[in-house]
């Protein structure tokens, strides 16, 4: 079969090392792709927008699968555009991609099918957003509607950090017309982790738990990013919390999307809070998680192909995923500056002395010749072992031999799920 990738972050590399394994495999196109991408797949110049050239290559180029990688593609209905044209394709479509897209739609629909999530009210109007605030405790939590890069949600400790944020997204729409609708809502203590599983409308195949790093420093300091390091399993979670917000919340919600006419067929990603009075909702997105695809994929004993081709068939019912009972840590180098501004190509040393770990690349570019740091997460080092403790051993040791100026890396990955 020939399959055609669309994205260019780790997840995607990961998702390609992952098929390449498959016997089934023939060819394997990328788009756009990146220096790492370019070593295992054959790199094609279209964007993740560009939905009439990527499906016009794939018809030219008898392709059999198209995989999207990222939300907004998936949002902005590529699905249904690939479809159309008799095409098979591995996401999502517009209607059921909603549940990353609009929080208030997801938030709404949790409500109906009283799915556990945060207590929460969605405002359109400034002023009656503003009014809520009074009388409700802090920390809040202020959410834009619709796509925001990660940068939608913001934490507020008081009444005044509250109001700021509301005049950014409301008024001064630091977030265009994402922001003419907000969600307010309670905030929740406790671990967070991630489940992503497979799902083709009522039939929910559960991938290994993961739990991200969001912020840029040691000790979860300093600003959010799109993740700086992954870890799976999550040992220190008791199974039967897991067991429970699978069935409380991941297979409701499948359900209930296809009860509202939204069937969803792809990778339905649940971030989860595991609180005192059990796991709740943060948010869903509708993809593969960047960087936690890395390590659950490294953890896949299945053929990721088959998963694939029987979620688009509506077959899923009859596939089990097989895992290894390693353990997986995934450490992300990240440019100088991220998330802030950062340079771009600056010569990355080093990735010929990697010894244990799988390097998947998420900004890299080739510059004559030699591989050059692209984007704000550069590399994303994952190593496996037989506990979290070898695995992230192993993932350091590779990150020491990997150079670049001013490389940005975590220290700490994994280190809470070692006590
Ligand atoms: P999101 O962009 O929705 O993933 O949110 C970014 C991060 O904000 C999440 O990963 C959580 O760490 C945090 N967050 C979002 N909603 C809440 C909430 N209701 N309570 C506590 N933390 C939250
Ligand atoms: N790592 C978080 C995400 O992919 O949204």
């Amino acid at each position: 079969m020939n399959v055609l990738v669309v994205g260019s972050g780790g997840r995607e590399h990961a998702i390609i090392w992952a098929l390449k394994r498959s016997p089934l495999l023939s060819r394997v196109y990328c788009a756009p792709g990146n220096a790492g991408i370019a070593s295992i797949a054959e790199c094609v110049p279209f964007q993740v927008n560009q939905f009439e050239e990527l499906t016009q290559f794939a018809i030219d180029q008898a392709v059999d699968l198209v995989v999207i990688g990222p939300e907004d593609p998936l949002c902005a209905g590529i699905v249904d555009h690939i479809e159309a044209r008799g095409l098979k394709v591995f996401g999502p479509n517009g209607k059921a991609a909603i549940i990353e897209g609009s929080k208030v739609f997801t938030k709404q629909l949790l409500r109906d099918y009283s799915i556990p999530t945060a207590a929460y009210e969605s405002f359109d109007r400034y002023e009656d957003a503003l009014a809520y605030l009074q009388g409700h405790a802090t920390p809040i939590v202020i959410k834009a509607d619709g796509l925001a890069a990660g940068k939608g949600v913001i934490i507020a400790q008081t009444v005044a950090e509250a109001e700021e944020a509301l005049k950014q997204i409301m008024v001064d729409k630091v977030f265009g017309d994402n922001g003419q609708q907000v969600v307010i809502e309670e905030f929740l203590s406790g671990q967070e982790m991630s489940i992503l599983s497979f799902v083709d409308g009522e039939t929910v195949r559960p991938m290994m738990p993961s739990q991200d790093h969001k912020q840029i420093f040691d000790g979860d300091k300093g600003p959010n990013t799109g993740g700086m390091g992954t870890y799976s399993p999550v040992p220190h979670i008791p199974q039967a919390m897991i067991d429970e917000a699978i069935e409380t919340i991941i297979k409701p919600t499948a359900a209930a999307m296809v009860k509202e006419g939204r069937p969803f067929r792809g990778v339905l990603f649940a971030g989860l809070m595991m609180t005192a009075n059990g796991p709740k909702t943060i948010e869903f997105n509708a993809r593969f998680g960047d960087p936690e695809t890395q390590v659950v994929l490294s953890l896949l004993d299945s053929d990721l192909l088959e998963v694939f081709l029987a979620v688009v068939e509506g077959r899923l019912a009859e596939c089990e995923l097989r895992w290894s009972s390693d353990a997986a840590v995934c450490v992300v180098m990240a440019s100088p500056g991220y998330p802030g501004s950062y340079p771009k190509a600056l010569p990355i040393q080093g990735l010929d002395e990697v010894q244990q770990a799988v390097v998947f690349h998420a900004g890299s570019a080739l510059k004559d010749g030699q591989v050059v740091t692209n984007g704000g997460r550069v590399l994303g080092v994952t190593a496996r072992g037989a506990n979290i403790a070898e695995a992230r051993k192993l993932a350091y040791a590779d990150v020491e031999r990997i150079r670049f100026e001013g490389a940005q890396y975590r220290t700490d990955i994994a280190a809470k799920a070692l006590v």
